[in-house]
């Protein structure tokens, strides 16, 4: 018999509790909704809606099943539909009756809400916590190669020279924005759906604000109505987590590139890489690789429950369970995805011989040319004209601009003086660039203080 069985004289098809339980992917969920009732059974007692006595039954007997299912003796069972009635089954069997009380001025609609609503709070740390570890890793490795010269590209056609931790700490920036957009979903997550009841409240004297104290939330909700059909933060949640997965992907995709033997930037550590089955020579990057492909799936739960939503008129619908398997899908695949990239990433070799020789050939100097006579009164746009015939000869003379003489210079413009082979040198090239932001040397040790300031204050 279903603890909602009271209207029906027959039992449900065997196909309809498949298709319509949601207990083999919400059982996830089991400390969220265990922690949820108690709180909601003191709140009942402390205004006098149950007795105490009969509240320490049911906290006692909470406890117990909790226990039951850490150590795999609660059997879960479709028929039972969800979580939420298989814990209330399972209560009413061990206390009797009086654990039927539980559920009094409560709806699974807005228990259902309290428990996604606590289980992201607490996934939503942990993704925190690893994607501060990712950007340690990346700060450190920053740290490491600061040194390290290798070309900067637009449109992957080499374009200026940049320091390597310059290049990395771009990603820091990603993923710090991505740390204050978590940010900002906790805040939203933090409010207490339980007392919306089924969708317009309820007539029993309830304390919500209790209950909302108990579970650690910083404020209720404030339409019974929303409360019950809001899933904005589970889209959020798969949003940000969206965002996280387009930056590592990026990044990966620059690392796949920079394991070819044509860039050869960067080596893989043998542990994680793999062979090929066929191919004795081969050392792939798949993890890189994966991390990149597992977008997709991202992807697809953010859209797949923003269409869900799109249709679903006020208050609850039975549409919005459908809203859990993508995001715990989501999650998993995010924290697994951000500690083997981390891994990765740190065990990596960073080949800096093999990116210094990549800036040879490309005229990678080129603006620092062209800055140099705009420094000198030319206009920029002349002296960009200029440098562009220079590169034109150096390519069919097959000379670096570097190595052409003062004099040939001058014969492009009369303002080249004696310090232009030192003003285009690589080094100068980087190191110089010190605008705000810039990978100088002396505007990248503000840059990096900076990280490890922010590092600090997000804790670890
Ligand atoms: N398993 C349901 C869900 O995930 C719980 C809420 C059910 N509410 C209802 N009125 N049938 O959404």
């Amino acid at each position: 018999m279903k603890l909602w069985g009271g209207r029906f004289t027959e039992n449900s098809s065997k196909i309809l509790e498949e298709f319509n339980g949601s207990i083999n992917f919400d059982k996830r969920m089991y400390r969220e909704d265990i922690e949820g009732s108690i709180a909601h059974s003191r709140m009942l007692a402390v205004q006098g809606i149950i007795a105490g006595e009969e509240q320490k039954l049911i906290e006692e007997a909470l406890g117990e099943v909790k226990s039951e299912i850490e150590e795999g003796a609660f059997t879960f069972n479709i028929g039972d539909e969800d979580i939420h009635m298989a814990i209330e089954k399972r209560l009413i069997e061990k206390v009797g009756p009086v654990g039927g009380k539980l559920h009094t001025a409560r709806s699974r609609n807005d228990q259902v809400a309290l428990d996604i609503r606590m289980h992201l709070k607490r996934e939503g740390n942990l993704i925190m916590d690893l994607l501060r570890d990712v950007m340690e890793g990346i700060h450190s490795k920053s740290e490491e190669n600061k040194d390290v010269i290798m070309p900067g590209y637009t449109h992957l056609q080499r374009a200026q020279p940049v320091s390597a931790a310059h290049h990395f700490m771009a990603y820091f920036q990603m993923f710090k924005r991505d740390y204050e957009r978590m940010e900002q979903v906790m805040e939203r997550l933090d409010e207490m759906p339980l007392g919306a009841g089924a969708l317009a409240g309820t007539t029993y004297n309830i304390d919500r604000g209790f209950v909302a104290k108990e579970l650690g939330f910083k404020k209720v909700t404030e339409n019974s109505i929303d409360t019950v059909s809001d899933r904005d933060f589970i889209i959020e949640m798969n949003f940000v987590i969206s965002m996280i997965s387009m930056h590592l992907s990026r990044f990966c995709e620059e690392i796949v590139v920079w394991c070819t033997t044509e860039f050869s930037f960067v080596e893989m550590a043998d542990t994680y890489s793999t062979g090929s089955s066929i191919m004795p020579q081969k050392k792939n990057p798949d993890v890189a690789e994966l991390i990149r492909g597992k977008t997709g799936r991202i992807y697809g739960n953010l859209v797949g429950i923003m269409t869900v939503m799109k249709g679903l008129p006020l208050a609850y619908n039975k549409d919005t369970q459908e809203d859990k398997e993508g995001v715990f899908d989501s999650i998993d695949t995010i924290k697994i995805s951000l500690l083997i990239f981390k891994e990765m990433f740190e065990t990596m070799k960073i080949n800096r011989n093999k990116m210094y020789e990549n800036l040879e050939g490309g005229f990678i100097n080129a603006t620092d040319v062209a800055d140099y006579l705009a420094k000198r009164g030319v206009p920029f746009r002349e002296a960009h004209r200029v440098v562009g015939e220079i590169v034109v000869h150096c390519e069919i003379n097959k000379k670096k601009i570097s190595e052409l003489k003062l004099e040939k210079f001058k014969e492009f413009h009369s303002e080249f003086g004696e310090d232009i082979h030192k003003k285009i040198g690589l080094e100068n090239c980087v190191w110089e660039r010190n605008s705000y932001g810039g990978t100088g040397r002396e505007a990248l040790a503000v840059q990096m203080a900076n990280g490890k300031k922010y590092l600090n204050i997000i804790g670890g």
